[in-house]
């Protein structure tokens, strides 16, 4: 998955040096910080971020209605995506007896301050900063388990089967605090530059913290409140501020939506914006791309601006040998580790290159902004002359000759379907692989090997990019791509989606929906009188398990096409359009709609139990809900109906798009 490397860390050392020199001696009111609490019971989520550093802390409390889950205190750090968890157990034995929470410091009246403690150590310069804090514990608590350093460290013990890495829990040190009464926990990081460090001391009247010596590190606390703090001296990036993420038009939202521009300002960073906290927080390629389009109309553009952030960290990521866009980075202590497990003994970032869909959204991305925008348009050329730092192997290659391999890639794999109309031509997962787009959990595909929304979206969208890059002067020696492009993408969009397409007769899709709901053992209607049809739709992916020729699960990947890309067969685009609004407006398991929003999936046409199972409602990629998808479907939608203006469409088109826009005033 990771490969080592040597360099990239330097480079971003450079690079951010010079910011924390500058805004180190800024006065706290050029500082402000922001705040944002939300709520889930059991979980409590506060993030914090001031100009010195952001901090995302989670308090999880099982007497908050999560009497199965361990008591836990989190910390996540955007910067080297890095990050504390720590376990309790109650003294009492009684497993879900333990409640803790943050109280809200009495001067100030919140619940986390930001630290910045300057440099503390010799041989890293780098401040160490953080985040402190009041836990309160309502019993007393045993800490059982300190993980520090990476978010992945961390997401291995709490989704991997309680993983630890002995070569990284070995190191975690446990010695009295600096004041009586308290303790303190660190680790060096595999670096040997880096430690994270976790202090308490006593608030007022409560037991002092014990040190339990054993093979394990453990700390015992009373009943009452303590003084936490969390630090870690890792080079912190340039965030960007609720104003600076938003275009001049859009300013408004940072009052009208308070939260939602502050989650969005924490994620989004001068160098990259990042995929989801706390779990993944750091650079995810496809994430990136999708938020972009999907936010284009109110991100920032320009140099410094939202938009670039996340294609300049795209490009510095390409693997530029084959032109494969980063999936996922590897950075900060996890780096390291895996460098060391595969016998290199480095702190370079490292990516993961196995998805198949990434690299389109590439010219996609390119194009809506470079071509269509006319600060992209006065920008393209300083920008695509930038040089690339952040991978060792990319050092000083431009974004233009990274881009230019990805365009490549697209146009050399997409040849032999545009000569030939077979199946063995169409994109696949790559070999050895079992996910390769956004479907990515282990049965997120039902196994099938050649994606829906690649082939019949991504593929020629990337195409008709590629071709209009082309024609702007963008790649150097592919004079030809100016029409070759759009010949491809032609065929890609003309003759691909009847390789998916799945027609189930009325009768059968009857029996199919009702025995779905039968053997779920659900008394949940299975609305079989709906179907007064065929039902059609096209299946997630050729080549499934069990010998399986199409995926059979309905699902909301139509919304890749209708978002992406203004095919021009209107007798397929209507049929097209038609399926769509029958499935997104039938209810579950008819269709995909549910009081909620659409399902992603719906496996009742599978015709087998096993469809039923490894698409449930507790897989990530089952019978759940994604906002994005419901995004995505919306905006496409809205693209297609923006296309009929002028036209006169005909009577079943016109069908569908009265019932597409019933669809529209239910759910927007
Ligand atoms: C902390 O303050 C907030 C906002 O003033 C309040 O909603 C919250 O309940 C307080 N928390 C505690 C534990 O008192
Ligand atoms: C916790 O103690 C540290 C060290 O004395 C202090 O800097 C910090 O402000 C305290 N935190 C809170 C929330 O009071
Ligand atoms: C369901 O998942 C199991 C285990 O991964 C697999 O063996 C089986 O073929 C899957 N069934 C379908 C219909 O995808
Ligand atoms: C348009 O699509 C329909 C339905 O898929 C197909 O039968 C027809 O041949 C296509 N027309 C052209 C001009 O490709």
């Amino acid at each position: 998955m990771s490969r080592p490397r040597n360099y990239g860390r330097v480079t971003l050392w450079l690079l951010i040096t010079p910011l924390l020199n500058s805004i180190a001696s800024a006065a706290n009111d050029d500082c402000p910080a922001s705040r944002l609490h939300l709520s889930e019971p059991p979980y409590d989520n506060y993030l914090l971020s001031d100009c010195h550093t952001s901090s995302h802390v989670i308090v999880t409390s099982p007497v908050r209605g999560g009497k199965d889950l361990d008591p836990r205190l989190l910390v996540a750090w955007p910067a080297g995506n890095s990050g504390i968890a720590i376990y309790f157990e109650p003294e009492n034995g009684v497993r879900g007896s333990l409640g803790l929470n943050l109280e809200n410091a009495t001067s100030t009246g919140n619940a986390l301050e930001s630290l910045d403690l300057g440099s503390t150590d010799s041989k890293n310069e780098n401040p160490r900063v953080g985040v402190t804090g009041l836990v309160h514990f309502d019993s007393p608590a045993i800490l059982t388990i300190p993980i520090l350093g990476s978010i992945r460290a961390i997401r291995d013990y709490s989704e991997g089967g309680k993983t630890l890495h002995p070569k990284l829990q070995n190191a975690v040190a446990v010695v009295p605090g600096d004041v009586p009464g308290g303790a303190a926990i660190y680790r060096d990081w595999l670096d040997k530059q880096t430690t994270t460090w976790l202090t308490f001391a006593q608030t007022g009247d409560v037991d002092a913290v014990k040190i339990i010596p054993g093979d394990r590190y453990t700390l015992r606390f009373g009943q009452g409140t303590y003084n936490f703090t969390a630090t870690f001296n890792y080079p912190q990036m340039s965030q960007l501020s609720p104003q600076q993420v938003l275009n001049s038009g859009s300013q408004d939202l940072v009052a009208q939506n308070p939260d939602q521009t502050t989650s969005l300002s924490f994620l989004s960073y001068k160098s990259k914006i990042l995929a989801g906290t706390w779990r993944f927080l750091t650079y995810f390629g496809r994430d990136s791309m999708i938020s972009v389009l999907l936010m284009r109309s109110i991100l920032s553009q320009g140099e410094g601006g939202a938009i670039e952030a996340a294609i300049s960290a795209v490009l510095e990521r390409v693997n530029k040998n084959d032109g494969t866009v980063c999936h996922e980075e590897v950075i900060g202590d996890y780096a390291t580790f895996l460098n060391q497990q595969n016998g290199v003994d480095s702190s370079a970032p490292s990516c993961d290159y196995k998805m198949v869909d990434t690299d389109y959204y590439l010219p996609i991305v390119m194009k809506d902004y470079f071509v269509d925008t006319e600060t992209g348009k006065d920008r393209a050329e300083d920008f695509l002359n930038t040089k690339a730092s952040f991978l060792q192997e990319n050092a000083g290659t431009s974004y233009r000759d990274l881009a230019q391999s990805t365009a490549e890639k697209i146009m050399k794999t997409s040849a032999p379907f545009a000569a030939s109309q077979s199946i063995e031509n169409l994109i696949q997962l790559k070999n050895g692989e079992s996910v390769g787009e956004w479907r990515d959990s282990n049965n997120g595909l039902g196994g099938g090997r050649i994606p829906y929304d690649v082939n019949t979206a991504l593929v020629p969208a990337g195409l008709r990019a590629v071709g209009r890059l082309a024609r702007d002067g963008f790649f150097t020696g592919h004079e030809d791509w100016k029409t070759l492009a759009d010949e491809y993408a032609q065929i890609w969009e003309d003759k691909t989606l009847d390789f998916f397409k799945v027609t189930v007769p009325a009768n059968e899709a009857r029996d199919l929906v009702t025995q779905y709901v039968k053997e779920a053992g659900s008394s949940a209607p299975a609305f079989s009188e709906r179907i007064t049809g065929d039902v059609v739709f096209y299946g997630l992916a050729l080549n499934g398990d069990n010998n399986q020729p199409i995926v059979r699960v309905m699902n909301t990947d139509d919304c890749f096409r209708l978002f992406l890309l203004d095919t021009t067969n209107q007798t397929q685009l209507s049929s097209f359009l038609d399926q769509t609004a029958n499935n997104i407006l039938a209810p579950f398991p008819v269709g995909l709609s549910t009081e909620a929003g659409l399902l992603v999936a719906n496996p009742a046409y599978g015709g087998s139990q096993s469809y039923a199972d490894n698409w449930s409602n507790s897989q990530y990629h089952g019978t759940v809900i994604w906002s994005w998808q419901l995004a995505m479907m919306a905006a496409g939608l809205q693209r297609q109906l923006d296309r009929c203006g002028g036209d006169k469409p005909g009577k079943s088109a016109s069908d569908t798009h009265s019932s597409i826009y019933k669809f529209f005033s239910f759910s927007i």
